[in-house]
């Protein structure tokens, strides 16, 4: 196991490894096998693993004591501890008592609240040379013999940095695990030794005791033969070194205790639901825990990142798409569930009465965020499971308060409508959301909803997060809104199904109407009077069977992909095609695209047909205003098909873009006008001016439907574009690139 070494990387001149465990030993080889620095020293309590790291390349170096080397250390050096939690104090000490203060310090333990205690009482103060840090990675081996090399890579450290910590300090190490292939992420010691104790100093103790439980069973020997599969994923962390967890359990004690009381208070409802024959509590628990498990990993992966942004951390990996110039388009395509649709299909399942079952549902993020929010809130929901759910319907009020706030992820849809019907339960609940989401009005929604007597509040400036107080008692209303929104109008109607009487909404243009035509489908009073909406609150909403079409925000991205290709030809099939969605299409039409509807079917009360698109060169237009709500997603796909158009397209009345996801207008124009399009941006719009598309990096700011504008404008690009922050087309269109490869696209993902 030797490296050569190369100047180039260099980061530290020598780094000194305290503890040749699984993680010290994995470091030094990381750090050999990257060429980090000149000379890895190793030093271990127990000699004999110390002459083997010698002998087997692990160390350059082998020490017996810190005094061997401390006079020669400096600024260009690093100490790593890496010894169990209990022995952190007196490594410290000598640390203290050896070292200059401009050696840097850094260590592993999985406890930050004991580590930073132990460092100001051995130092007296916090020392800003001392960077503590924790890399999640590991493994049930322990020792020398498992490391390896590449453990950190694609892994996550986090690290806890004090007031007191060096910039510098905390730069270098930041960057030794970035060598590393980590990602690197700040956290608050506290709170990172709370979300440790429940994510894994838990389910280690619960393991540990499992096991325990069943050894002491005289039959343990036999029983163990028969354990499946189940029982090793679940135990496999038993067989993890004692000792290091001994000092977990103690350095993090009163975290620990907080998480097993949690959990042993659940495990006794479950107990008791077993015992009573209780099926609904089983289910609710089996059901919650079975999402949040496939689905929801990543989104609780990013409420810890927004949490953690304080220190600038990137955090989890961002990815970016980079499309080769030019491909065709030619398929026969099949495009996921609409997004509005599933996200009314849940909420008004769970408030209907009786079992709902859905097919079609689109498993993306953001109505993933809102299922999650129902299960939050005590309602049972089957599935997914390719694109079906069964809702176990709980009423009106039925809806039980949520043990915490409400995470919404990226999702305005789930944050505005279900605001709706939060503000009339009799619990109090907090919504809250991502960066993107956490920068939307929602003063649009608050407004209305107080003026029915609704307790709501926003941060000063009308941004989430939203806090509802409880209340049973609104009033009707006669709302006009002043813009010309469907998340606005549903939010009011959902609030109106709790208010005995008639309340109605007036439009300023007509928006998405699935909101009236699915609360119509389970049973409730709803009817449009031409822009008003009136509807008729205190009647209970019936469970149905509800299948939802392909979402035509979606399959915009594929119809200008076939639409600027020569030679393409598309089919889309099943594609919801309700006339206040379909904007995208005449506008395209207007442009001269050849685009026809080939069979156009009912499914509910939802129009559906089969798209064909060919090519066909297109003419830039003036955007007739009463189209802007109709198409109002699908403008970053509109501007590039603009921008392929001969002569140029304008926007106005659209200043709405500037408050999605991202301000669409500035996002479109910039990354246009760098792949070399001239656009005129205007407060309410923009022109765009057809001309050759070149290549270049560009930034879709997070926003899905940016990134996918941009990855089908490679099509006819001169060169390749490359597209930045890519994570959120999850959010409303998870097999995008998978598609897009399918129609011809050539689209590479790589983490940024
Ligand atoms: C949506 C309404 C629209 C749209 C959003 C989904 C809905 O928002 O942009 O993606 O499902 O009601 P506004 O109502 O804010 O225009």
């Amino acid at each position: 196991m030797s490296y050569e070494l190369s100047v180039e990387n260099v980061l530290f001149k020598r780094i000194v490894i305290i503890g040749l465990g699984l993680i010290g030993a994995s470091i030094a080889l990381a750090a050999k096998k990257r060429k980090l620095c000149k000379e890895v020293i190793g030093l271990n309590r127990q000699s004999s693993t110390l002459m083997s790291a010698k002998e087997t390349g692990v160390i350059d170096r082998a020490i017996e004591n810190l005094s061997e080397i401390s006079s020669d250390l400096n600024g260009n050096d690093l100490i790593l501890i890496c010894v169990p939690t209990l022995e952190f104090e007196s490594v410290l000490s000598e640390c203290r008592r050896l070292l200059r203060d401009c050696v840097t310090i850094t260590d592993v333990c999985s406890v930050k609240g004991y580590t930073v205690e132990t460092a100001k009482a051995v130092y007296g103060f916090e020392p800003f040379q001392y960077v503590p840090g924790h890399p999640i990675a590991g493994s049930e081996k322990s020792g020398m013999v498992a490391a390896a090399p590449e453990l950190f890579a694609n892994h996550l450290v986090i690290l806890t940095p004090t007031l007191k910590t060096g910039q510098k300090n905390l730069q270098h190490v930041k960057s030794l695990w970035e060598k590393f292939g980590a990602s690197v992420c700040f956290m608050d010691t506290s709170r990172h030794d709370e979300i440790l104790a429940s994510t894994s100093h838990l389910p280690h103790m619960l393991a540990y005791s499992l096991v325990a439980t069943l050894a002491s069973r005289a039959d343990y020997q036999d029983i163990f033969r028969f354990a499946a599969g189940g029982f090793r994923d679940f135990t496999r962390i038993a067989a993890s070194d004692p000792t290091m967890w001994r000092d977990i359990a103690l350095a993090n004690r009163r975290a620990i205790v907080k998480s097993l009381d949690c959990s042993l208070a659940d495990l006794h409802i479950l107990r008791n639901a077993i015992d009573s024959s209780d099926s609904n509590t089983l289910m609710e628990v089996f059901t919650k825990a079975q999402g949040a498990r496939r689905y929801l990993s990543r989104i609780n992966l990013d409420r810890i990142e927004n949490e953690s942004n304080s220190h600038d951390a990137k955090g989890f990996e961002e990815i970016k798409y980079r499309v080769k110039p030019g491909g065709h388009c030619c398929a026969e395509l099949r495009i996921p569930g609409d997004k509005s649709i599933s996200h009314r299909s849940l909420m008004f399942g769970a408030l209907a009465e009786g079992l709902t079952s859905i097919s079609g549902f689109l498993e993306g993020e953001d109505t993933l965020a809102t299922l999650q929010a129902l299960r939050d809130m005590g309602v049972v929901i089957e599935g997914p499971s390719d694109g079906r759910l069964i809702i176990h319907g709980v009423g009106l009020y039925g809806l039980k308060k949520p043990k915490k706030p409400l995470y919404l992820g990226n999702s305005g849809t789930s944050m505005r409508l279900l605001a709706g019907i939060l503000v009339c339960q009799n619990f109090d609940v907090e919504l809250e959301g991502d960066v993107s989401l956490s920068k939307r009005p929602m003063n649009r929604i608050a407004i209305p909803l107080r003026r029915m007597g609704a307790i709501i509040e926003t941060s000063e400036d009308g941004f989430p997060p939203i806090k509802i107080r409880s209340n049973r008692k609104l009033k009707k209303i006669a709302y006009e809104m002043p813009i010309a929104s469907a998340q606005v109008k549903s939010s009011i109607l959902l609030a109106s199904l709790y208010v005995d009487g008639e309340s109605s909404v007036a439009e300023p243009a007509p928006t998405r109407d699935h909101t009236e035509r699915m609360l119509k489908e389970f049973g409730c009073d709803v009817r449009t009077i031409n822009s008003k909406i009136v509807i008729r609150g205190g009647t209970p909403l019936l469970g149905k069977s509800v299948e939802i079409p392909s979402d035509i925000s979606s399959a915009a991205f594929f119809m200008v992909a076939a639409a600027i290709t020569p030679g393409s030809s598309l089919l889309l099939k099943n594609i919801g095609v309700n006339p206040t969605r379909i904007g995208v299409v005449n506008i395209l039409k207007m442009m001269g695209a050849d685009i026809q509807f080939l069979q156009t079917f009912n499914q509910g009360k939802e129009p559906v047909a089969d798209i064909q698109i060919k090519y066909r060169p297109l003419v830039g237009i003036d955007i007739p205003k009463d189209q802007v709500a109709l198409a109002i997603d699908e403008f970053p796909a509109i501007f590039v098909a603009a921008a392929c158009a001969s002569g140029a397209t304008r926007l106005s009345d659209a200043a709405e873009l500037r408050f999605k996801e991202s301000d669409r207008i500035k996002a479109m124009s910039d990354g246009l006008t760098l792949l070399g399009i001239e656009v005129i941006p205007a407060v309410d719009g923009l022109t765009v001016v057809g001309g050759a598309i070149g290549g270049g990096e560009v930034d879709s700011l997070g926003d899905h439907r940016i990134a996918m504008a941009f990855s089908v404008a490679a099509l006819r690009a001169t060169s390749e574009i490359s597209i930045l922050n890519c994570k959120n087309v999850a959010t409303s269109f998870p097999t995008f690139v998978q598609l897009s490869r399918q129609v011809g696209l050539d689209v590479v993902v790589e983490t940024q």
